[in-house]
């Protein structure tokens, strides 16, 4: 950097948790008036499958999010010896219970699970995680259907922070099919120009550089440098990585890349709490369809 460089902006954060809580408020408000209209209490099925800890925690937030919106919650806990024909037998008797309109499987499955089969046996109109091909090929489309949660997180914290997306170029760091690939498709239909890297890219550096938007959903701990930043770039960090000190850190060196960013996410607090408020959103509108209005 030279001297006619611009001084450092000094991001602000992009308050996941609080833009979280409000949807949470208003989709509370949408419960209460559907009921009141004699609608049936939407409801989401939480399947756990073995003992792994994160996966628990973020389950029961799941869990603890549907009962305060008012959602009604059944849960499906399973250990970790489960067969892939008794998953799909649980899986085949929650499409057919009409009190469940979501179906979640919270993943990472077991090792000796087919996942994409599992993932595939979800009824796609259930399928509130907007895992199934069915769903990912609407998306690819362009086509209405239930869109994945954490993606759907993203484009709301960006639409909060007033950024133009049309013609904006949008640079993606991860290409899985829960984040990654989704929020380039996503970002796409906006009218963004979107570059979508991974581990093979060659100039990572030069790559987020150009970016008016960064979304890093890679699960490598602060792999984005401070200084890769482009002054003034929104970043949206969707890494949760466990330092060995046991404290939470994203895929984003965050007070570095805050002084260069003009809105950054924090980690926790950030897409998290989205990805749980959107994850509430699509099962309300898988009950009740996309208006969602009770009525
Ligand atoms: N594991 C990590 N993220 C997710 C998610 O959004 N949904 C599910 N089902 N599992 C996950």
């Amino acid at each position: 950097m030279d001297d006619a460089s611009p001084p450092p902006v000094s991001g602000r954060l992009l308050d996941g948790k609080a833009l979280a809580a409000r949807i949470r408020e208003e989709l509370q408000e949408r419960v209460r008036r559907g009921l009141e209209a004699g609608r049936s209490r939407p409801g989401l099925a939480t399947v756990l499958v073995g003992d792994d800890p994160a996966s628990a925690v973020y389950v029961r937030n799941k869990r603890r999010a549907c009962e305060q919106v008012g959602l009604a919650n059944l849960h499906r806990q399973l250990p970790a010896s489960t067969s892939s024909e008794a998953l799909l037998d649980e899986i085949a008797a929650l499409n057919a219970d009409p009190a469940v309109h979501g179906i979640l499987v919270q993943l990472p499955l077991p090792a000796g699970l087919d996942e994409a089969a599992i993932l595939e046996a979800v009824d796609p109109a259930k399928d509130v995680d907007g895992f199934h091909p069915r769903n990912q090929g609407c998306l690819l489309q362009g086509r209405p259907a239930l869109r994945p949660c954490t993606p759907r997180g993203i484009l709301r914290l960006l639409d909060e922070t007033g950024i133009e997306l049309r013609g904006a170029r949008a640079v993606v760091v991860g290409r899985s099919n829960i984040v990654g690939k989704p929020v380039a498709l996503m970002l796409l239909e906006r009218h963004a120009t979107v570059v979508l890297c991974h581990s093979r890219t060659r100039d990572l550096a030069a790559e987020v550089g150009a970016a008016d938007v960064v979304v890093a959903a890679v699960g490598v701990p602060q792999l984005i440098r401070g200084e890769w930043i482009r002054p003034g770039a929104v970043v949206v960090d969707v890494g949760i990585n466990r330092t060995g000190d046991g404290r939470l850190t994203g895929d984003v060196d965050f007070e570095a890349a805050r002084e260069r960013a003009s809105w950054i996410t924090p980690v926790p607090g950030g897409v998290g709490p989205m990805t749980i408020a959107m994850l509430l959103q699509n099962t309300l509108e898988a009950a009740w369809g996309a208006a969602g209005e009770a009525g």
